[in-house]
């Protein structure tokens, strides 16, 4: 139980590809994607897992066609009567990401989400939209640059924690280890920061097929790694 991850990020990759190998649209293959979003969670709960962060939208996904952007944020839509259901069952969800480019309905909602479920201890969702880590870090660094142009701290203050107050993921416990199914193996501006002392597993599974089992086996496979942060 110890070498349980406490913190997991999925990269949910392969829904497009899943959905054409049954001659489907891609926002079918989304569609099934956020299925095992939802059923990921409970896992992850069920296996002792603290918080887990999904990649649902990321600032370079503005580039694809505007009817699958629109699929995308219907489902969003849809699955936040879901999340929001979530957070009545003491799980808090944080978004990671600038919201203000969504809908306003969807950004009300999610502002309303993350703050009804602020205090909630259970577990943490974190979901990614319209998020790329470089932004994040950008966005850290010029708040404290703010902060010592108005002499509030010196340059001296900055250090890596007073940058980790600054990122999304303040209030989550550390990023041990982040599953990329699909057999892509890369971290497409996918928490970059928080991933510098994670553990990497990639599958060869298509997201919309990812299961129980195959969380499991990442799960044992990480428990069995030895991490030295530097050190021997
Ligand atoms: C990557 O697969 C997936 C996405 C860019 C979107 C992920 C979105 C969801 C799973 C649904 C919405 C999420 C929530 C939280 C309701 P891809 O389209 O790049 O697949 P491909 O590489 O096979 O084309």
């Amino acid at each position: 139980m110890e070498n349980i991850p406490q913190h997991i990020g999925f990269i949910m990759d392969g829904n497009g590809r899943w959905a054409k190998k049954r001659v489907m649209p891609r926002n079918f293959g989304h569609n099934q994607g956020a299925a095992v979003f939802k059923k990921t969670i409970n896992w992850c709960r069920e296996l002792g897992v603290k918080c887990a962060t999904f990649y649902a939208f990321s600032t370079e996904n503005w580039r694809r066609p505007p009817d699958e952007i629109k699929g995308i944020m219907d489902l969003l839509r849809r699955y936040l009567k879901d999340i929001r259901a979530s957070a009545d069952e003491n799980i808090r969800i944080i978004i990671l990401g600038d919201i203000m480019t969504f809908d306003k309905d969807i950004q009300d909602e999610l502002i309303d989400i993350m703050q009804t479920s602020k205090n909630n201890t259970g577990f943490i969702v974190g979901i990614a939209l319209n998020y790329g880590g470089r932004a994040e870090i950008c966005n850290a660094a010029r708040t404290l640059a703010v902060k010592c142009s108005q002499k509030e701290i010196t340059p001296d203050d900055i250090t890596e924690e007073l940058i980790g107050e600054y990122l999304y993921t303040s209030e989550m416990p550390p990023l041990d280890l982040v599953i990329r199914p699909s057999g892509e193996q890369r971290l497409s501006n996918f928490l970059i920061w928080q991933a510098a002392y994670a553990e990497f597993i990639f599958m060869d599974v298509l997201w919309p097929d990812f299961t129980k089992n195959d969380l499991e086996y990442a799960i044992r496979e990480y428990a069995g790694r030895n991490r030295r942060f530097g050190g021997i």
